[in-house]
């Protein structure tokens, strides 16, 4: 791993992802969290003061990313539920079939190299009845959008942790088994490219 992936990478993420509009978008999804919940690529934890301790009993998050995962420990130590940290990829964790309530996965999608068979895996986790609580961005409507959201993805992948810019999520979200019960999509401000947003939950 580079020293710009070690050290400079997870808190140029934590700040891209800790922006108004984008704290705004995990504010809308994440209180909706119920019952013991996994969350994908935990990062360095923006979601965890969005969780409702009322009604979470406790959260593991998975991320492969011991750096960013250091900065989540940060925040989990601030809030009221107990938070368990686990640096593998999900593929890696031994979790039983069925054993999760809720799943959250915010901008992590885009970066994960295989994501049909992670959400394959989620899928797998979550107890019948249980939902994927999604917020992602990808593939933009507009076809200039859409141009260089392509032409831009190969310079930005290794500069942004392997991040691509034009996935297409609902079509991600359905080929891993998912049926997607709310949509919202949009743009948020910035670069149009990095951030034509997918918000939702998935069954
Ligand atoms: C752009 S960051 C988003 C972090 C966090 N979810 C957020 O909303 O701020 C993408 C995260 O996905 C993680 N990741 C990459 N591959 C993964 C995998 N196979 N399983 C779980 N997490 C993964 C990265 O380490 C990184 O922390």
């Amino acid at each position: 791993m580079s020293l710009y992936d070690r050290y400079i990478l997870p808190h140029l993420i934590d700040f891209a992802c800790g922006m108004g509009e984008v704290m705004q978008a995990r504010a809308q999804i994440v209180p909706q969290a119920q019952g013991r919940v996994l969350e994908i690529g935990i990062g360095s934890g923006l979601n965890l003061a969005f969780y409702d301790a009322q009604k979470v009993s406790a959260i593991v998050g998975v991320d492969p990313s011991a750096d960013m995962q250091k900065l989540a420990r940060e925040r989990a130590a601030r809030i009221a539920i107990p938070v368990e940290m686990i640096a593998l990829e999900l593929g890696q964790i031994q979790a039983a079939a069925a054993s999760f309530d809720s799943l959250v996965c915010t901008f992590t999608l885009c970066t994960i190299p295989d994501a049909v068979a992670a959400l394959k895996e989620m899928r797998r986790v979550l107890k019948p009845g249980g939902r994927l609580l999604f917020c992602e961005h990808g593939r933009a409507p507009d076809a200039p959008v859409l141009r260089w959201q392509r032409r831009l993805t190969p310079y930005w992948k290794p500069l942004a942790g392997g991040c691509h810019l034009d996935r297409d999520i609902p079509a991600l979200l359905e080929a891993g088994g998912f049926r997607i019960g709310e949509l919202q999509t949009g743009y948020l401000k910035g670069p149009k490219p990095m951030t034509y947003v997918y918000r939702g939950w998935a069954q």
